[in-house]
């Protein structure tokens, strides 16, 4: 199979070899998921996809219906089959303080109009992605996501590859559905960034998203190797429920052979009790092999349970108390200054190493040189660190009676510590740059990660230690330099690299064959890139992907837009809600630079960018209302929600004003909050925020 020579192989010889593959595959295929008897290795099976994929990159006219290479890869949630939930898959309401364990019990003692003791279960809140898992008769037949509490999608065959759910339990009621989370393990997840970050692919932020990215690929193969676990806490629809409290129910879960919790869990009798148990989980939070967020509290009794019912969205008879971000005492070793893509000099401390929550932090960011003196912060000192969901650590506070005599004051330099070029703080600005512009390595090699990064262009293959490797290498100068990587190589067929000059990226160590032909591949797939991307992708300073939406939105082509932006026409850019003349300052700057306009050119020999097609739906709860969103959010990153809000038809915006409709608030939310309780602005909860959208 290997020995096809891709670059000389006839249209008709394609044809044939595309058809062989497509039966072939769906052979294997049917093997490996339904017969859980694969007869080919996952290399072998790799191999006839990647000659698929290079048959069709060369003859994309050929592209069968069938191809297996639609089969996996892209967009793959709206492809998940759809599973409505017998039973909604609800969630709780949050508290944050100790001191509101007292108002949760007695307002249950209140409703229930009882003065004894009520017991309730607390339980570590497993920091992963919820999932519904349904057995017949025994047998487990589908399994699916969370998705809005009322339609998840179709996770059966991914959940199938995770040890820890039995395909067969016994004695269980005819219909049963378990339901609980899906999770990584810290090692795992360190494991597996490791491993990525060797490859050169992108690294997930944080066990969950690594959890959540490796539950819904469409490919269950990749879910297979990213070792998940789970555990169960509850049910769903359920024939004959022959339970009497949630305890009964965690001991019967056990026994049918699922995952619990069971020694983490605790049977407490008064608010005391939760209250000692809140404190001890918070100690051994960082011990715990998976990461928990808090803990939740269920009424155990079931009558009683059915007695309190369900507030609108959420139960009555339990709640989740959330732990507070997760912090620690360290020493700043030293502090350096890092240039970004815009020329950006930005602290960093390196820190003591200190392990916060389980995972090893190293250094925290500093913001800029005014922060630096807002906080006080000296070589030398001893300082709190906090690290919140996928956010970089900050340093909270400095303790100074810690101070040692031999600290310093950090200075802070005017000229870039890489190029040595001034560097300028404009008046007004927070941020000192560096002027070098692209003949700075830093700002040259961070336009590129910038480009290749997820919202961008996401190729994998094109880690940050790679680009800088190529980078200096001369290998890829510019955007377009990643475009003719695979001309330059000398030509390309399956099994050859034999020209003996020129570029061979597989002769380079920490490359092989496989690795080069990924890139390639990855590449490729990305000659067609949709506007808003594009545009993001260009790095122009303040134009992040919902900017680059907007721009898009309204120049509906590339060629719109940067004919009014070459000959300094903003009128229309002005005219945009989300636009404001510094933004617009910045982006016909941007297209003022010769150097900038020759990449975009360069990149147009290349590849292709799509005209806009607007699938906003303006019908939505949100549509026309403009929404902030703040703090550490839990079920997706600030990018999915401001990319969902838009594409429901609402406006984004960064600050709080009277304007604003809705400020949707995730944990350890600051001023903005604040502000917006200050001016009677609606303050939703992450959990609201989706319940609002569902419609
Ligand atoms: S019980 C009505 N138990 O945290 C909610 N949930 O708001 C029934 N979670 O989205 C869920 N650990 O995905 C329950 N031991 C646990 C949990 C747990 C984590 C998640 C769940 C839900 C959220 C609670």
């Amino acid at each position: 199979m290997t020995n096809i020579d891709i670059k000389n192989i006839t249209e008709d010889e394609a044809k044939k070899q595309l058809k062989h593959l497509a039966e072939e595959m769906a052979k294997a295929d049917i093997a490996y998921y339904q017969k859980d008897d694969p007869y080919l290795t996952d290399s072998q099976y790799d191999e006839l996809k990647i000659l698929n994929e290079r048959l069709e990159a060369k003859f994309p006219h050929l592209i069968r219906t069938d191809s297996p290479s639609k089969k996996v890869g892209a967009a793959a949630q709206s492809k998940f089959g759809k599973v409505s939930h017998k039973v909604p898959m609800l969630s709780f309401g949050n508290i944050f303080d100790v001191d509101e364990i007292d108002s949760f019990v007695s307002s249950i003692k209140k409703f229930l109009n009882i003065s004894t003791d009520v017991s309730i279960m607390a339980e570590p809140k497993i920091d992963g992605l919820g999932f519904s898992a349904r057995y017949e008769n025994g047998i487990f037949v589908q399994g699916a996501t969370r998705g809005d509490g009322t339609t998840g999608e179709d996770i059966t065959a991914n959940l199938k590859t995770i040890s820890d759910l039995p395909p067969k339990i016994e004695n269980a009621p005819s219909v049963l559905e378990v339901r609980g989370e899906v999770y990584m393990n810290k090692n795992d997840f360190l494991e597996l960034n490791q491993r990525y970050e060797n490859e050169g692919k992108k690294i997930f932020a944080n066990p969950r998203n690594a959890a959540a990215g490796s539950l819904r690929q469409l490919d269950p193969k990749i879910t297979k190797e990213r070792k998940l676990k789970l555990f169960v806490y509850t049910w769903g629809d359920v024939s004959d429920i022959t339970w009497k409290t949630q305890e009964e129910f965690l001991e019967k879960a056990k026994n049918w052979g699922f995952p619990t919790t069971k020694g983490h869990y605790r049977l407490c009798h008064t608010p005391d009790d939760m209250k000692d148990n809140y404190k001890h989980m918070l100690e051994i939070r960082a011990d715990i092999d998976f990461d928990i967020d808090g803990i939740v509290y269920k009424v155990n009794d079931l009558a009683l349970q059915n007695r309190l019912g369900y507030l609108t969205r959420t139960p009555r008879w339990g709640i989740a108390h959330k732990f507070p971000a997760e912090q620690a005492i360290t020493k700043v070793n030293d502090i350096r200054v890092q240039v970004g893509r815009t020329g950006a000099l930005t602290p960093v401390a390196d820190l003591e190493a200190v392990n916060v929550g389980g995972v090893i932090v190293t250094h925290a960011t500093l913001h800029n040189e005014d922060e630096i003196k807002r906080k006080g912060i000296r070589i030398h000192d001893t300082v709190i660190i906090q690290r919140a969901g996928d956010v970089i650590p900050q340093v909270v506070e400095v303790l100074k009676e810690k101070r040692p005599t031999d600290s310093q004051e950090f200075i802070f330099p005017e000229r870039c510590p890489v190029c040595g070029s001034h560097a300028i703080r404009e008046e007004d600005e927070a941020v000192r740059r560096c002027t070098g512009g692209l003949t700075c390595p830093a700002q040259a090699t961070e336009r590129l990660i910038h480009f290749v990064s997820r919202d961008g262009f996401d190729i994998e293959g094109l880690g940050d230690k790679i680009i800088e490797d190529f980078y200096h290498n001369g290998i890829i100068k510019s955007p377009a330099d990643i475009f003719s990587l695979e001309k330059r190589n000398g030509g390309f067929t399956i099994d050859l690299f034999s020209n003996e000059e020129g570029l061979h990226i597989e002769r380079k160590e920490g490359w092989g064959k496989k690795s080069v032909e990924n890139l390639f591949n990855s590449i490729n797939e990305h000659r067609n890139m949709e506007l808003p991307r594009f545009i993001y992708s260009l790095g122009i300073r303040q134009v992040g992907i919902a900017t680059a939406r907007l721009i898009a939105k309204n120049y509906i082509s590339f060629n719109n837009f940067m004919n009014d932006m070459i000959n300094q026409e903003t009128t229309k850019l002005l005219e945009i809600d989300g636009i404001g003349p510094a933004m617009a300052y910045d982006i016909t700057e941007f297209f003022k630079e010769e150097h900038n306009i020759k990449t975009i050119h360069d990149l147009f020999q290349e590849i292709k960018v799509q005209d806009f097609i607007d699938n906003t739906n303006y019908d939505s709860p949100i549509s026309n209302k403009t929404v902030v969103f703040t703090g550490t959010l839990e079920k997706m990153t600030r990018n999915e929600a401001k990319a969902k809000a838009l594409s429901l038809g609402a406006k984004v915006a960064g600050s709080v004003s009277k304007n604003t409709d809705y400020v949707v608030v995730g944990s350890d939310a600051g001023s903005k909050a604040k502000k917006a309780q200050e001016l009677g602005v609606n303050i939703l909860t992450e959990d609201e925020f989706l319940e609002l959208i569902k419609g």
